[in-house]
């Protein structure tokens, strides 16, 4: 798509077509290689690496696939990292030519990353290519926003993303911090420091200096703690639980310069209203999309469904036959639809959230999944009455509510009532219904007639309202704007 935001002749990344014979090959032989490669990580600082605890990193899908190893970083380590961080200097121009070299960079490498994005993560085929063009997109569309900016950096970001876009929103948000000239500590989820690790490597051979970015793979508890209460940083970029968010929000008052920012980006109670006017055979598969996809692991996922009464049944039976024709299984397969969930303790709480909803019947379609790896069944669960869902579960599970038409303007209250407001999706023919609910509802996001998830950089800028984030949007032309100073100086003369 062109898109002027990226400046004159930027375009977002184009990936690669699993329905195209050529593109598939290149995949194939691309990621061969590294079908059963191990990698060794280690913290990336400026200084020496020490009492580093190695952990093994086995393949949610196969637990017989071991990926690799990771040295996680000490409190030695943040301490090391902390006394050698540097803001960026190189100039906005300088910057923005190594952040695109480092896009060139990604998307020469591909194969490597698509097979860490499918072992590590459990990443589909699908799922992988839009990751790789999203972390692409961050990168050139940051590095120009960049070159536009007046203000001067902050200083020292701590960066501490998730496992659920280990490739995209682990390099947004320290493209972001660079692009303003600021240096970047990024501490990367657990479960996917490989796929961290391959990145920053490839970020310092474009051209980052190792002062500029370090990374300290290791454990919230040790190194988000000590990294979020400690004066050197000068803000901070979070994507995860509101609940984290919070506890860094508490750390961050008290000991952090109070002028800091805290730029997070949480989770969602994501709602979808379906109409009695709504296209059936579209709206089914936008909602196995938004439910299904990434096995539910996305902040922007729909978690309930708000179907009209008088079309509920049939729309659900056509929704059930959609569902089985899902395949799950190894991601490493071109043809798997829904991988694994990311860790066995993941598994445990959303297979136990479903089995106590099994107790109480109100399990409307569950499918069957392959015995080895971390697998949840994709599962459509009832709540009576149009009530708020009270807790997220980030896996592949859909509530499903109904209303009558009159009652529009209560599925509304009990969406904005959640507190969280990140996406919402709408499938109607009728304008002015669609005008009722949305001039209403507090939501970042809102998809009419499509998917609700898969945000394009630069296009559709991401993030929500109150509990899901503080803002600005990522991809927005806000964002980069937050991680440097406001421009408050003046000369009068
Ligand atoms: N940006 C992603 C999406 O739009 C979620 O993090 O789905």
């Amino acid at each position: 798509l062109p898109c002027d935001l990226y400046g004159k002749e930027r375009v977002n990344s184009t990936g690669w077509d699993l329905h195209d014979l050529d593109d598939l090959d290149t995949i194939e032989q691309a990621r061969g290689p590294f079908r059963s490669h191990q990698w060794a990580v280690a913290p990336l600082i400026e200084g020496t690496a020490q009492n580093t605890v190695a952990r093994t990193v086995l393949n949610p899908a196969r637990h017989d696939d071991v990926v690799g190893t990771v040295a996680e970083a000490s409190v030695e380590d943040v301490e090391t990292a902390l006394s050698a961080a540097r803001p960026w200097d190189a100039d906005a121009n300088a910057r923005a030519d190594t952040l695109n070299r480092a896009a060139d960079l990604y998307e020469r490498n591909f194969g490597q990353l698509f097979a860490v994005l499918t072992r590590e993560a459990g990443k589909t085929p699908m799922d992988a290519i839009a990751e790789l063009r999203e972390a692409v997109d961050f990168l050139r569309y940051y590095a120009a926003r960049g070159q536009e900016l007046s203000a001067p950096a902050r200083g020292v970001f701590a960066c501490i993303s998730p496992w659920n876009f280990p490739l995209a929103i682990f390099t947004g948000q320290i493209a972001a911090a660079l692009a303003a000239g600021n240096g970047v500590i990024a501490k990367p989820a657990e479960p996917t420091a490989i796929t961290a690790t391959l990145a920053t490597t490839l970020l310092h051979e474009a051209g980052v200096p190792h002062a500029a970015l370090q990374l300290l793979p290791g454990r919230g508890s040790v190194v988000g703690a000590a990294l979020t209460s400690d004066p050197r940083v000068n803000g901070v970029c979070f994507t995860g639980s509101t609940q984290t968010a919070q506890t860094i929000n508490r750390a961050m008052t008290t000991d952090i310069a109070p002028e800091a920012p805290l730029i997070a980006e949480t989770g969602g109670l994501n709602a979808m209203i379906v109409d009695s006017t709504a296209l059936p055979e579209q709206a089914v598969k936008d909602i196995v999309a938004s439910a299904f996809q990434s096995a539910g692991q996305r902040c922007s996922a729909l978690r309930i469904l708000y179907v009209q009464e008088d079309v509920a049944e049939p729309f659900l039976q056509m929704l059930y036959g959609a569902m089985d024709e899902l395949v799950i299984g190894d991601p490493w397969d071109l043809r798997t639809d829904v991988g694994p969930v990311i860790t066995p303790d993941a598994q445990h709480e959303i297979s136990a959230y479903i089995a106590a909803a099994r107790n109480e019947g109100r399990v409307l379609k569950e499918l069957a999944t392959p015995d080895a790896g971390t697998f949840i069944a994709p599962s459509v669960l009832r709540v009576s009455g149009i009530a708020a869902l009270e807790k997220e579960v980030f896996g592949p599970v859909m509530h499903v509510a109904t209303f009558k038409a009159a009652e529009l303007d209560t599925v509304v209250d009990a969406i904005n009532a959640s507190g969280f407001g990140l996406t919402f999706g709408m499938h109607s023919r009728i304008d002015d219904r669609i005008e009722q609910v949305t001039s209403r509802l507090n939501v970042g996001n809102m998809y009419i007639n499509r998917n609700q998830i898969g945000a394009i950089v630069g296009s559709q800028p991401f993030g929500g309202e109150g509990l899901s984030g503080t803002g600005p949007k990522a991809g927005g032309p806000a964002y980069v704007k937050r991680f440097a100073r406001a421009a408050t100086r003046q000369v009068l003369a």
